[in-house]
């Protein structure tokens, strides 16, 4: 786009219909992406709750750490199956596999940045096309049952039992309405 941009103004103004048709195609395209990506994010954010939710159920924070860290990564597996790739990342990780590369990582600072000058947390999205790849992220709220396992006072049990798994731990200390991190996704754009 900017390429075109540029020949537009060292060609003068004969193609600017030309640059307005590209500039809405880009953007119902992406109007579009964002809506199936939405709905992946969706999907796999539910499957993780209610993992996390049963396992509560059945055995309290600590045996539901077990399925998070081992059916955490297997839900994102399962949903990057078809041509989404999903996953989840953070400024203060729990799993080093979730580090955020360099636009993760600019988009989860300008989430904190956005949610501290007054934006709900449910419109903290953002997402870019590059090098024929669709990318998405959406924030992730901390909630009151995320701080059996990520806030400031942790069950004995819990806290001994994240350090056998995660020895170099970030992920805690954090209160309700904070952001824990971000859904990531990617699609590859058919040519
Ligand atoms: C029973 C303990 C437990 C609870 C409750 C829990 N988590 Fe986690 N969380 C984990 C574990 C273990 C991992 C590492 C799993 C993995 O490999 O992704 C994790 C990883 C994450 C990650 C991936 C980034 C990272 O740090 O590796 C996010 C984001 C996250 N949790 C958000 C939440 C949110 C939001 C809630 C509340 C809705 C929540 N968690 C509740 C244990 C928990």
């Amino acid at each position: 786009m900017k390429k075109l941009l540029t020949l537009v103004c060292v060609l003068g103004g004969s193609f600017g219909s030309l640059t307005s048709a590209t500039v809405k195609a880009e953007q119902l395209d992406d109007a579009s992406l964002r809506i199936a990506a939405r709905q992946q994010a969706m999907t796999f954010g539910k499957q993780l709750k209610q993992t996390v939710q049963q396992g509560m159920k059945a055995g309290g924070p600590t045996a539901a750490i077990h399925l998070c860290n081992t059916q955490a990564p297997a839900i994102a597996a399962a949903n990057s199956q078809g041509d989404w790739t999903v996953g989840r990342t953070s400024l203060q990780l729990r799993n080093p596999a979730n580090a955020p590369d360099a636009w993760e990582l600019a988009t989860l600072k300008s989430f904190d940045q956005r949610l501290a000058a007054g934006e709900p947390p449910a419109a903290l999205e953002a997402s870019m096309l590059e090098n024929g790849e669709y990318r998405y992220m959406k924030a992730i709220p901390t909630g009151a049952l995320c701080l059996n396992c990520h806030g400031s006072a942790l069950a004995e049990p819990v806290k001994t039992r994240l350090s056998e798994l995660y020895p170099a731990d970030q992920a805690v200390g954090y209160q309700v309405g904070q952001l824990r991190g971000a859904f990531t996704l990617r699609k590859t754009l058919a040519d």
